[in-house]
């Protein structure tokens, strides 16, 4: 019996209306349009301003996306992973809130948390469900709503993230495409240098944690370009060494969207041409987990079945990793 693999049959995405431009930002902290986009290659990003709406919505609004495209039947979906470092709530799954309002009654559901890396651990996890044979349509959704942990009066992380959502269904597939390889990595010395110090177990939110604004996302910029740097393209590289794929046989990188600069040295270890280095970074700014749900959104159409994708990702943690994929469709 030949072995089961885990295909991306559909996508789907959503950013919010509202634009939030360099120049805006150029009246809300001390920056510019040239230092934000010579630093990071973004534009603007999106942010979802409805008060009293989160992650879930982004997330929802995607799946929704990919149901209507696909014209998928939800009672069908078997389970549903919600990646999101940005949950509703503390406590009670955001994927389950999700599941329901999709119509998914069938699935059973969860969060994953791996900050910018949720997603590509999140294909890992889909993928096996779908090769252990025990379920055959697994939704896995990437949203995360940062503008409700980013402090607007600091300069070092307002110019870098953004709001969205987006969406990929695994299905088993016969003809060996889908998901073919994967390196995957965590690093726990990360947490010293990406976080929101305060609202979990150690600090609980307080008084003084708010007037301290601990409530708020902060990292070392400097730092978590340099393990970003060298962590995503060794991921990269390797994957591509044990595979025996040169930068001719890569059709595609798929890589997150958190600076041009870290994408570049990626793609250049890899030896890839600049045309098939997908970015959607001046756009959406760093969407966290949804950043290459909306990458495989926006390029859809251009892949052809049996293409070979690479995934590459680096986040809090630290997390990182790359996935070899073969592109299972034409649409
Ligand atoms: O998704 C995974 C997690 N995050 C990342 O992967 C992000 C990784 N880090 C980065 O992308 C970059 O480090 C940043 C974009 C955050 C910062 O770029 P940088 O080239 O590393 O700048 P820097 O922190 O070394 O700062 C250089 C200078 C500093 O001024 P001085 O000390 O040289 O006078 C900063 O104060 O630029 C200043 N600066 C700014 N100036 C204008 C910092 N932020 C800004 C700003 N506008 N927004």
């Amino acid at each position: 019996m030949s072995k089961i693999t885990a295909a991306i049959t559909a996508v789907g995405a959503y950013v919010p209306d509202y634009v939030l431009t360099n120049d805006i930002l150029a009246t809300m902290v001390d920056t510019n349009d040239e230092w934000i986009t010579s630093r990071t290659g973004i534009k603007e990003r999106r942010i979802l301003k409805d008060k009293d709406k989160g992650s879930s919505f982004l997330g929802i609004k995607a799946a929704e996306d990919l149901i209507a495209k696909k014209n998928v039947d939800p009672k069908e979906i078997d389970m549903v992973i919600f990646a999101t470092a940005t949950p509703d709530l503390p406590v009670a799954s955001t994927a389950a809130y999700t599941a329901s309002q999709i119509g998914a009654v069938n699935a059973f559901s969860y969060d994953l948390q791996a900050a910018c890396s949720g997603f590509l651990y999140g294909m890992s996890t889909a993928a096996s469900y779908i090769e252990s044979g025990r379920y055959k349509k697994v939704l896995l959704i990437g949203a995360d709503k940062m503008s409700s942990i980013i402090d607007y009066k600091d300069r070092t992380t307002c110019i870098i993230f953004g709001d969205g959502g987006g969406a990929a269904l695994f299905e088993p597939n016969n003809e060996g495409l889908g998901l073919q390889d994967e390196y995957l990595r965590s690093d726990g010395i990360g947490r010293e240098f990406l976080r929101i110090e305060a609202g979990g177990s150690i600090l609980p939110t307080s008084e003084e944690t708010l007037a301290k604004k601990l409530h708020f996302v902060r990292q070392d910029g400097k730092t978590v370009f340099k393990y970003a740097v060298s962590n995503m393209a060794d991921a990269s590289t390797k994957i591509m060494e044990r595979n025996n794929l040169t930068g001719d046989d890569v059709d595609w990188l798929i890589a997150h969207q958190a600076n041009k600069r870290i994408i570049d040295a990626t793609s250049n270890r890899m030896n890839l041409d600049q045309s098939k280095v997908l970015m959607n970074i001046e756009r959406y700014g760093n969407t966290t987990s949804a950043t290459l749900p909306l990458l495989l959104s926006d390029y859809e159409k251009q892949f052809k079945k049996g293409d070979t994708l690479i995934f590459a990702s680096f986040g809090g943690g630290f997390t990182w990793g790359s996935i070899y994929l073969k592109w299972a469709y034409n649409s």
